[in-house]
């Protein structure tokens, strides 16, 4: 299949090189002959910027945020079990792309479920988080960290694609892009996973504490408690998937899960 060029590069292991040459895509470098090409970073995207800052993009707290025990209590408990349906969604060997990091030990334990034999492929728009998780994956030396923006078209499938916590956190725009490239990737027989937030039942107890922690933090997550995921993907590609959601927690979370068809089946 003919895909256009990913803005994906993939960094080499250890630490992100201080090179002029990996430059903003925004900012391109003259040319230099004797240089090799620039690689294309990506921008960082306006809403991560203007509303994530704090959580993503400030290395001191980003450190504080990024542990098991503050990732548990954000999701009410429930990071573990949100974890473990994503991942029984995968199998040993197989090639699974992460589009985002996710704070704890999320990437080990998918890096894990693949195995040896497998490849986990993690992505992200911020080079700090990028640095991060390469950290964290150093004893896994068949996983692949790179800079990519996660709405951008991907230039190779995956059996899998694991979109954890991400969707809640892009303007509907975004939510539209990424949808659709992550299903691009995806293989005929493979499985583009979404968990993330969802609309709770209209009695569940926290129903009113996360509505208000939505407005005031997370302010493109009301939508996903409108609106399917399936709706977001174009509506002659979703055709070519079988899509299946779950809910959990009060209708709090969700998992959905889009099969790709394989043709003549
Ligand atoms: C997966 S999401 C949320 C995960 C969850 N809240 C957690 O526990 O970490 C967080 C990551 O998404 C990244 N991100 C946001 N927008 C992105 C995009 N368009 N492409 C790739 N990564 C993106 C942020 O840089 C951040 O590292």
């Amino acid at each position: 299949m003919n895909k256009p060029q990913a803005v994906a590069p993939e960094f080499p292991r250890g630490p992100l090189p201080d090179d002029p040459t990996i430059v903003p895509a925004s900012r391109p470098m003259p040319v230099d002959a004797n240089r090799p090409a620039p690689v294309p970073v990506p921008a960082i995207p306006e809403y991560l910027s203007r509303v994530y800052t704090w959580a993503y993009l400030t290395p001191a707290y980003s450190r504080f945020l990024d542990t098991s025990l503050v990732v548990s209590a954000i999701l009410w408990g429930n990071m573990n079990r949100l974890m473990r349906a994503g991942f029984s969604e995968f199998k040993p060997g197989q090639t699974v792309l992460q589009p985002a990091c996710v704070y704890g030990t999320f990437s080990r334990k998918l890096a894990e479920v693949l195995g040896p034999s497998g490849t986990l492929h993690v992505t992200d728009v911020a080079t700090n988080q990028i640095e991060t998780c390469r950290k964290k994956l150093a004893d896994h030396p068949t996983a692949r960290i790179g800079l990519a923006d996660a709405a951008e078209p991907r230039d190779r499938d995956y059996d899998g694609v694991c979109c954890f916590f991400l969707l809640h956190e892009v303007p509907e725009d975004y939510k539209h892009r990424i949808v659709k490239s992550l299903l691009d990737a995806t293989r005929p027989g493979g499985k583009t996973v979404f968990v993330d937030y969802h609309g709770p039942h209209w009695a569940h107890p926290l129903r009113p504490i996360m509505l208000a922690v939505w407005r005031l933090l997370e302010p493109f997550a009301i939508a996903l408690s409108k609106n399917e995921i399936a709706s977001y993907a174009p509506p002659a590609l979703a055709r070519q998937f079988t899509w299946r959601k779950e809910t959990y927690f009060g209708g709090l979370y969700q998992k959905v899960v889009a099969t790709r068809v394989v043709a003549g089946t």
